[in-house]
């Protein structure tokens, strides 16, 4: 592994603003410094990217399956409702670890179903801000096992 992409979906460029009791206040400048850091010290290139368009993180997800870059991705609420991140992930072949800050199995029903954790490789919730820094951590844990 040389390379790691972190994609967020919709909403999350509020982060720190957007619903502190439920998301926390650290903003996704703060998640991406930190990743970024942890990237570094494992010469790792880390592209971080938040897009409120759900083509825009389909074509990233492509992009990174192509590209054999593993996907640490918070697709936000496209969680609950993308048939088109679905099959981009299994179109793609793309390995995504699936992010949530948020206990989303705690919260209300429509959130109880994700379009993403069927193809996912992992699935990370209910850490807060931590939970990316968790996909990181498995990443690279299992690159360093597998030594792909
Ligand atoms: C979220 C949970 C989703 O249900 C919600 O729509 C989000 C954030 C989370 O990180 O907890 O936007 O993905």
């Amino acid at each position: 592994m040389k390379a790691v992409y972190v994609l967020n979906g919709p909403n999350l460029n509020l982060l720190g603003v957007r619903e502190p009791a439920t998301y926390g206040t650290q903003t996704l400048a703060d998640i991406e410094a930190r990743l970024k850091t942890r990237c570094q010290a494992h010469g790792l290139s880390l592209t971080f990217r938040q897009s409120n368009q759900e083509g825009d993180l389909v074509t990233w997800i492509q992009e990174a399956g192509a590209a054999g870059i593993p996907v640490i991705l918070n697709a936000g609420a496209y969680t609950h409702t993308s048939i088109a991140l679905h099959d981009a992930i299994r179109a793609s072949s793309a390995k995504v670890i699936e992010v949530h800050l948020s206990n989303v199995h705690a919260r209300e029903d429509f959130r109880h179903h994700s379009m993403i954790s069927a193809v996912a490789a992992g699935v990370i919730l209910g850490f807060g801000a931590l939970s990316y820094d968790l996909a990181l951590e498995a990443l690279i844990a299992q690159s360093q096992t597998t030594k792909s």
